[in-house]
């Protein structure tokens, strides 16, 4: 049980709450189908306008808006400081740091540093001539004398990791697709060039950074074979080898936490920088990316509650897990779905996902949510011609992330809202219903409940920053836990079933109900027993605290 002071002017990552921008489907104001920074721009007082009517969310993550050919939408680099025309230029960009920050939002930018566009000029200069400077600033090798691959390891895309390149005679490694070859981060110089991308954005304002697979920079120098995995020998798909093999040579080396350091101490050179990882690996060894003296990232992404069973149990667990494995000084986060997930109401079912809102907005750790999440934005139906992402493409529909990609709903109108053409993707099938407009005349819509819910962590700071404790309220349907400041206790009970079901409280605990998930304003003083209806999450202020029942 741990607890640290609220301090709203420092460490901004851990007290507020993170909203991620899918700027290719958030809205379109040029009318092009795809989504824009000036939209972004346009649609910053829903996101926070400084009061209640709007979302009220803390820091804007933009995934990549960088110039790229689009291959892996955006995640495809060819220039990492400059803007793609597609969504805007500097100046638009400038103008949206300085939108945001009026709004007391901040900004993080997706800073890919595993691999560039093969368009990249560090690229073209590679792939020219092995005796070129910038040879090495990719990772470049012979075949096997038999001709073959040099090594086992497969693209997360499908197929093998390695493509020939004939005019130099030599293959390059991509963990991903070809048009994304991998960086050479023992390469001192591309090292340098890549740090400096980090002071270009910082001076621009930036004010933190998701930094993408950021476990994988380095890679086995003698390029060892990869183990086939125990637990997943068989692919779902014949092209899926990565999924195959245990990433012990092609990912997360302990030397890879040096360069993280490195990386570490550049953001350090701003104040209140802020380093987030993509990092998807098993707690112990994930743990270790905050540094072990708290000098790598601020955030690895923990990713835990998307991989677990919907239940109370699991849950808990999972969170149980991260509080006790969490040394000091490393703040905890929480995600629930991205750009590479499904949707969490496709996941958990709608009325799961208000408790899942729930959960998210009262865990001790920062939130992070995903653009439509507010709204019950579920998959969207695309039919096979009309699937965009490569991976899907690759590795099969079911594989593609298309579905939770879709554009932004605003309005019940033509294309949502969202541009006046046909958008890159399909809308989801009930932005009828779904969507901003709609919901803000829904005193109870899922959108209602973000806001409230957003809110009132912002107004409770023990919500925030409290330590989190948790209760064994009798029901295995249920996660109840407390949040603990010095003066202030709250306890949220959470029903994962769509059965009513009954909380054991705390012996002595009396307390009022002060925000349920039906949001119906049922205020009601409660006192050893809590009656939870299906499906309902509820906060609790407790009338007299931890501390005091002990000595009862
Ligand atoms: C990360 C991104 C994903 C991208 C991949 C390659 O996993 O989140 O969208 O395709 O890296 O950059």
């Amino acid at each position: 049980m741990r607890s640290s002071a609220a301090n709203t002017k420092t460490n901004w990552w851990k007290y507020g709450v993170i909203y991620q921008i899918y700027p290719r489907s958030f809205m379109d104001s040029n009318r092009d189908g795809v989504g824009d920074l000036q939209g972004v721009i346009e649609k910053m007082d829903y996101l926070n306008d400084g009061t209640k009517n709007s979302l009220g969310v803390d820091a804007l993550w933009l995934s990549p808006i960088f110039p790229s050919p689009m291959a892996d939408f955006g995640y495809d680099v060819a220039d990492y400081c400059d803007i793609d025309p597609l969504f805007g230029n500097l100046a638009t960009f400038d103008r949206l740091v300085a939108e945001a920050h009026r709004r007391n939002m901040k900004v993080i930018l997706d800073y890919v540093p595993n691999h560039t566009s093969d368009r990249h000029p560090w690229f073209i200069e590679s792939r020219s001539d092995r005796k070129n400077p910038r040879r090495d600033w990719y990772i470049w090798r012979d075949a096997k004398p038999d001709g073959s691959l040099p090594n086992n390891w497969g693209s997360a895309f499908g197929g093998p990791a390695w493509e020939w390149d004939e005019r130099t005679g030599q293959y390059y490694l991509h963990s991903f697709l070809k048009e994304q070859p991998e960086l050479n981060w023992r390469n001192a110089d591309m090292k340098a060039a890549m740090l400096d991308v980090l002071r270009f954005w910082m001076e621009r304002g930036v004010d933190g950074f998701r930094m993408d697979v950021v476990g994988m920079l380095l890679k086995d120098p003698q390029l060892r074979d990869n183990p086939i995995s125990k637990e997943n020998p068989g692919p779902a798909h014949p092209n899926n080898l990565y999924y195959r093999q245990q990433h012990i040579h092609d990912q997360d080396l302990d030397e890879v936490h040096a360069i993280i350091r490195e990386i570490r101490a550049v953001l350090d050179e701003y104040p209140e920088r802020c380093g987030i990882g993509e990092l998807w690996y098993a707690l112990p060894r994930w743990i270790r990316y905050y540094g072990i003296h708290g000098d790598e990232l601020q955030l690895p992404f923990n990713f835990r509650l998307m991989n677990q069973p919907w239940n109370a149990r699991a849950i808990r667990q999972s969170v149980d897990e991260l509080e006790e494995a969490l040394p000091e000084f490393a703040w905890p986060n929480y995600v629930l779905s991205n750009h590479d997930a499904q949707r969490l109401v496709s996941r958990v079912g709608e009325k799961q996902a208000r408790v899942a809102a729930m959960l998210l907005l009262t865990l001790r750790g920062t939130p992070t949510l995903y653009y439509g999440e507010e709204l019950g934005m579920e998959n969207a139906v695309i039919a096979a011609d009309q699937m965009q992402d490569p991976q899907g493409l690759r590795l099969g529909t079911d594989q593609s992330r298309d579905y939770g990609r879709t554009p932004m709903q605003w309005t019940d109108g033509p294309f949502s809202g969202f541009s006046t053409i046909k958008p890159w993707l399909p809308l989801t099938q009930n932005y009828r219903e779904k969507n901003v407009a709609a919901e803000n005349s829904d005193p109870a819509s899922m959108l209602n409940l973000f806001r409230t819910l957003i809110h009132f962590r912002k107004e409770h700071p023990v919500l925030q920053s409290g330590s989190y404790l948790p209760v064994d309220g009798e029901s295995e349907d249920c996660f109840v836990f407390e949040r603990i400041g010095d003066d202030e206790v709250y306890l949220v009970a959470l029903n994962f079933s769509n059965k009513e079901t009954s909380v054991h409280l705390p012996d002595g605990l009396t307390g009022q109900i002060l925000v349920s998930t039906y949001l119906d304003g049922s205020l009601l003083l409660i006192r050893d027993d809590l009656k939870l209806r299906n499906d309902e999450g509820v906060i609790l202020k407790v009338a007299n605290n931890t501390a005091a029942r002990q000595d009862e």
